[in-house]
């Protein structure tokens, strides 16, 4: 089974090989895909493994003497581990498998019922994408606990001094993302963990936009949760990680009643499994488990060194060439931020420009891309978003530029 890149030094064109979506074309011009934050693109190593599942593997995991039962758990179960080292968690039941960031979150937030109470406080920042706002609200409403948010500057950074005034003994838990989807500010997250930790309080680190970018060390972090799609980095949607620290999984009760999450079931009572299967009811997705694996594999066979610095100039070159453009205003201006371009061009609406950009066979975002109170801090309905991966290229951005000065041109 082919499951790993072969890119010992980073080579774009070699690269770009490894995607056979990156040679069709959009509106009769070659693709250029700068919407890696929404999704990233699948490589034929991926693609290679779930054509193999279905194949020559397919068959319910966990449950069965036969041999296609125990192939596909050994695969499922080799995937588990390969996204332990990934992450460097301390063990592979720590390890959850689920159908992306938005359920590890919801899984933790219900968790917490009950553990909160009123007078409580749980801490969100004003970055969040409203999967890390809206699950944490109905935990609120369930248990009476507050919401408090850290604000943000008009950098797109967080106020840590803000952050420091919101922490107290009545802080429970913090949620923050490690990246913003809408901005690209990377967020001290190492120093927001052990914040919250000296009054005690948990921390989820939402990895979604970082999962592409930093391989995270949930060890190091000493982090609590963190959560992650495999869609992001390569995999499949539908599939994603949910990291909890033993003690906290322990504590956490199941989120959903089913098949595989139990001990022993009668009518009168019904025990639980142990980690991880207390929290994996019902059939997985198991070919996209395992082919998050060779995600992983494929990602780091390229390096996550390599990708970020490769981001890096991509990143620094679109934000030189399109700060040219009159007009033009940049939301994200962080000093430490990812390979997001978020922008408007005065009196254009967002959606008009990427309309025209896709004429041209250019995918980017355009809305509020799901972080409502962003957009309400900055006064506007949406922005262009443009989100670069390690597959784009200086020439494709040569393109976007020319596109944004055209859509400017028949537009104002
Ligand atoms: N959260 C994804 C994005 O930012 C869908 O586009």
């Amino acid at each position: 089974m082919k499951n790993t890149g072969d890119h010992t030094t980073f080579n774009v064109d070699s690269i770009r090989k490894d995607f056979p979506i990156l040679n069709r074309e959009v509106n009769g011009k070659p693709l250029i895909y700068f919407d890696n934050a929404a999704t990233s693109q699948t490589p034929q190593q991926v693609i290679d493994v779930i054509v193999d599942y279905y194949s020559n593997y397919n068959a319910n995991i966990h449950r069965g003497v036969h041999t296609l039962s125990q192939e596909a758990t050994d695969l499922y179960e080799d995937a588990r581990l390969k996204i332990q080292r990934h992450i460097n968690a301390k063990h592979s039941y720590e390890t959850i498998l689920t159908s992306g960031t938005t359920h590890g979150i919801n899984l933790v937030a219900n968790g917490f019922t009950t553990l909160l109470k009123k007078g409580d406080e749980v801490i969100v920042s004003a970055l969040e994408h409203h999967s890390n706002i809206v699950p944490w609200q109905m935990l609120c409403e369930r248990t009476g606990a507050t919401l408090k948010v850290i604000p943000m500057n008009a950098k797109g950074e967080l106020i840590l001094n803000d952050y420091d005034a919101l922490l107290s003994e009545n802080t429970k838990l913090v949620f923050v993302n490690h990246i913003s989807n809408a901005l690209g500010t990377i967020n001290p997250i190492a120093q927001m963990i052990e914040k919250a930790h000296q009054v005690g309080a948990a921390v989820l680190i939402d990895g979604a936009q970082s999962c592409p970018h930093i391989k995270p060390d949930v060890q190091a972090l000493d982090v609590d949760f963190y959560v992650a799609s495999a869609h992001k980095m390569c995999g499949p949607t539908g599939v994603g990680l949910l990291y909890g620290k033993e003690a906290w999984l322990e504590k956490l009760p199941p989120y959903q009643g089913g098949g595989e999450m139990i001990d022993q079931v009668t009518f009168e009572e019904t025990t639980y499994a142990g980690l991880p299967h207390k929290f994996e009811a019902g059939t997985p997705n198991i070919c996209g488990g395992i082919a998050f694996g060779a995600a992983v594999d494929y990602m780091n066979a390229i390096g996550f060194d390599a990708i970020s610095a490769y981001e890096h100039e991509l990143l620094d070159y679109a934000t030189e060439q399109l700060t040219h453009i009159e007009g033009l205003k940049i939301y994200g201006t962080a000093e430490e931020k990812t390979s997001v371009i978020s922008f408007n061009i005065d009196g254009i609406h967002p959606y008009d420009i990427g309309t025209i950009l896709d004429k041209l066979g250019i995918a980017v975002r355009t809305g509020h891309h799901c972080a409502q109170p962003i957009m309400d801090f900055f006064k506007i309905p949406g922005t262009v978003r443009a989100s670069f991966a390690f597959y784009n290229t200086k020439a494709e951005i040569d393109t976007l530029v020319e596109g944004v000065k055209k859509a400017k041109m028949m537009l104002s």
